[in-house]
């Protein structure tokens, strides 16, 4: 079982080297508590996913101390900016663009190129102050479990799988924070949380989109927050045809890998945590070559082999009139 901290200043500092080490801490937010990781360390935020047991990478909300942090990874306009001196902190997550080339690593986004951002309420701030580092953190339960509101619950569900949870008694809202997405011109209701909609409505003026989340799911690969690469997706490929880009896993090299244009490995040892970390700048890397096909050597489907499979099964399907009418209600 994990260690449980009351949350007074030595706690803070505490979970803020543990985070700043690599580890994952649970944590207490005003929504639900989050199992929190450094958003710029791929491997810790990889650790995420497997102490879920989650089958998809889903982008993960990453947590910020003041508007200046958030400022560092995204682009604010000046109506994002309205909402977050009119909710910060509190339970409302925006999705913004992502600034190119932040130290924010790609799987925290799941390679999409925009960032959800929360500025919570309570001690999670004063951790991420002295770590200097936003934090990823989804909901502290493991895959298809409620999500956890007290220390108790957490240690319950992932005590076995981190070392470390802070306490700060039952979470006052109970419930995750809405996710608002802005654009530069709409403002959508991505999920309604902790913060009604009606209150975010009348600081913009105007009433929110709603999306259809589920039909969008039920078109896997076509969800516009699904990163899609340009490139036609090969899997689990055994035989490198000429000039495609091929992207490999472990020390069993496919054969007639010198027809390969170009060559990525997501972890030579075939360690599924570092091919995880690795995956989606990976693929955007060899995308961003412009060859017609990248071709994927099988990866086993245990651990986060699940939630790699799911990605590449979604970056190769097919996309072409579900596309277009995708971008139509866009
Ligand atoms: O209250 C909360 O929001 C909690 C606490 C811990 O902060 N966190 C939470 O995170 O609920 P999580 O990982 O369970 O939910 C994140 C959801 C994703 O499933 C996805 O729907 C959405 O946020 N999301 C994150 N990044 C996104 C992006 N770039 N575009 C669209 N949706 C995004
Ligand atoms: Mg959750």
């Amino acid at each position: 079982m994990a260690t449980i901290l009351k949350t007074d200043d030595q706690a803070v500092r505490t979970a803020a080297s543990a985070l700043a080490e690599g580890k994952l801490v649970a944590i207490p937010t005003e929504t639900v508590y989050g199992l929190a990781a450094d958003a710029t360390n791929g491997d810790a935020v990889a650790g995420i996913f497997e102490a879920k047991g989650r089958p998809h990478f889903n982008p993960l909300i990453c947590h910020v101390s003041d508007i200046d942090m958030a400022e560092r990874y995204a682009v604010i306009d000046p109506l994002s900016r309205r909402l977050m001196h009119a909710f910060w902190p509190g339970p409302l997550t925006l999705v913004l663009p992502l600034k190119p080339d932040t130290a924010i690593h790609p799987l925290v986004a799941a390679g999409l190129d925009t960032i959800a951002l929360r500025m919570p309420r309570g001690v999670a701030g004063k951790i991420i102050a002295a770590l200097d580092h936003p934090l990823a953190a989804p909901s502290a339960n493991t895959s298809g479990k409620i999500s956890g509101t007290s220390a108790e619950a957490v240690n319950e569900d992932l005590g076995a799988r981190i070392s470390l949870i802070l306490d700060a008694g039952p979470s006052e809202v109970g419930l995750e924070s809405t996710i608002v997405k802005l654009d530069g011109t709409r403002v959508a209701l991505l999920r309604p949380g902790g913060l009604a909609a009606e209150d975010i409505e009348s600081v913009i003026g105007t009433r929110l989109e709603r999306i259809d989340q589920r039909a969008a799911i039920e078109a896997p690969g076509m969800m516009a927050s699904h990163y899609a690469p340009s490139a036609r997706v090969r899997l689990n490929v055994h035989d490198v045809r000429e000039g495609e880009a091929l992207l490999a896993f472990g020390p069993s090299r496919a054969q007639k890998a010198e027809n390969a244009s170009a060559t990525l490995n997501l972890s030579e040892t075939g360690n599924l945590r570092e091919a995880a970390a690795n995956l989606f700048d990976f693929m955007k890397r060899l995308d961003r070559l412009k060859r017609p096909v990248i071709a994927v050597e099988p990866i086993p489907f245990e651990g986060l082999g699940e939630a790699i499979n799911d990605r590449l099964v979604r970056a190769a399907a097919p996309r072409d009139a579900a596309i277009a009418e995708m971008d139509e209600i866009k």
